[in-house]
C-alpha cells in the first residue's frame, strides 16, 4: 500500500487479530515498525513474520495500562527510530455481563484497557507526533462505539470514550495547525481471538457466544481490516467503518436515532438467547 514508505508505525495489542494484521500489512508497505503487546507468545510471531519480511521492527512487552512504563517506552522507541509518524492505539478486551450483575472491578478493568490505554498511548507519543512534522493518531473504538446493546455496557462505555475523546483531539490538532491528523476506527465482526479472550460475568455461556461470534457475527477477516483501516488512514478519514455489517449498522442507527434501542435488542435476544 502506498503513503506508508519510511514511516514510524507504533501498534499496541499486536500480537494478535487486527495489531498482527495492521504490523505485517506495515511492513509490507515500507514503515518500519514499532510492536508491543502484553501476549509476549503472539508479538513474537508477528515479530518473526515482520523480519521475514524484511521490515524494521521492535518489539516489547507493554501492558497499556501502565502509564509510567507507557512513557518509557515512547521515549525508548524515538531513540531507536529518531522518530514516530503513526500511533494505532488497538490493544483491546472484551467482557460480557448486564449492568445488574457485574462487579465494578470488571468495569473498571475494561476502561483501563479499552479507552486508558488508549489515553496513554496517545498523550505519551502527542509531543513526538507534533515534533515528527507528519503525524497521525489512530485510535480503535468499535462499532460497539456507535450503538449499544445488552450486555456490552463496560465495552460500550470504553469504545463510546474512546470515540469521544478521540473525535475531540482530532478537532484540537486542526485548531492548533498541529500537524497530526486523527483517526477513529470502528470495526464490525472481525474474525479474531477477541471473544475466546474474552471475560465474562459468572455463570454465562461464554463458549455458545464466541460460537455465534467466530460462525454469524465475523465476516471480516483481520487482513481485510486491516487494509480498509490503512486505506483510510492514507485518506486521513475522520471515521473508518469496518466492514459491510459495521457500515449498514451505522446507517440504520443514524435513520432510526434512539429507536434502533427496541430494534436491536430484539436481533440480540434471538442471536445470544442465553445472555438475557
Ligand atoms: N474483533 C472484533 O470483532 C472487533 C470489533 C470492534 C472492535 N475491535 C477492537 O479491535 C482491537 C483489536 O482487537 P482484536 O479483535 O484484534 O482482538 P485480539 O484479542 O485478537 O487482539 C487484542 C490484543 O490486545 C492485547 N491486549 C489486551 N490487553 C492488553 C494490555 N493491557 N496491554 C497491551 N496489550 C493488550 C491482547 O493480548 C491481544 O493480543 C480492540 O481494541 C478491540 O476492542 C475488535
Amino acid at each position: 500500500m502506498q503513503g506508508f514508505a519510511g514511516k514510524v508505525a507504533v501498534i499496541t495489542g499486536a500480537g494478535s487479530g487486527i495489531g498482527q494484521a495492521l504490523a505485517i500489512e506495515l511492513g509490507r508497505s515500507g514503515a518500519s515498525v514499532a510492536i508491543s503487546d502484553v501476549n509476549t507468545e503472539g508479538l513474537a510471531e508477528t515479530e518473526e513474520r515482520l523480519k521475514a519480511i524484511g521490515a524494521p521492527v521492535k518489539a516489547d512487552r507493554l501492558d497499556v495500562t501502565e502509564r509510567e512504563a507507557f512513557e518509557l517506552y515512547a521515549d525508548a522507541v524515538v531513540a531507536h527510530f529518531g522518530k514516530v509518524n503513526q500511533v494505532y492505539n488497538n490493544a483491546g478486551i472484551a467482557y460480557v455481563g448486564d449492568v445488574e450483575v457485574t462487579p465494578f472491578k470488571d468495569f473498571e478493568r475494561v476502561m483501563d484497557v479499552d479507552y486508558w490505554g488508549v489515553v496513554n498511548g496517545t498523550k505519551v507519543f502527542l509531543p513526538h507526533l507534533i515534533a515528527s512534522g507528519d503525524g497521525h493518531v489512530i485510535n480503535v473504538s468499535s462499532l460497539f462505539g456507535i450503538f449499544s446493546v445488552p450486555g456490552q455496557a463496560a465495552y460500550n462505555s470504553a469504545k463510546f470514550a474512546v470515540r469521544g475523546f478521540t473525535e475531540a483531539l482530532r478537532q484540537e490538532m486542526l485548531a492548533a495547525g498541529h500537524p497530526v491528523k486523527v483517526t477513529t476506527i470502528h470495526p464490525g465482526g472481525i474474525k479474531t481471538a477477541i471473544m475466546r479472550n474474552a471475560t465474562a460475568v459468572e455463570g454465562f455461556d461464554k463458549e455458545a457466544l464466541t460460537r455465534t461470534f467466530d460462525k454469524k457475527l465475523t465476516r471480516t477477516t483481520p487482513e481485510q481490516a486491516a487494509k480498509i483501516i490503512l486505506d483510510g488512514v492514507r485518506k486521513n478519514r475522520a471515521r473508518v467503518l469496518v466492514g459491510a455489517d459495521a457500515k449498514a449498522l451505522d446507517l440504520i442507527v443514524r435513520v432510526t436515532g434512539s429507536g434502533y434501542q427496541r430494534l436491536f435488542l430484539t436481533v440480540v435476544k434471538r442471536l445470544v438467547p442465553n445472555a438475557h
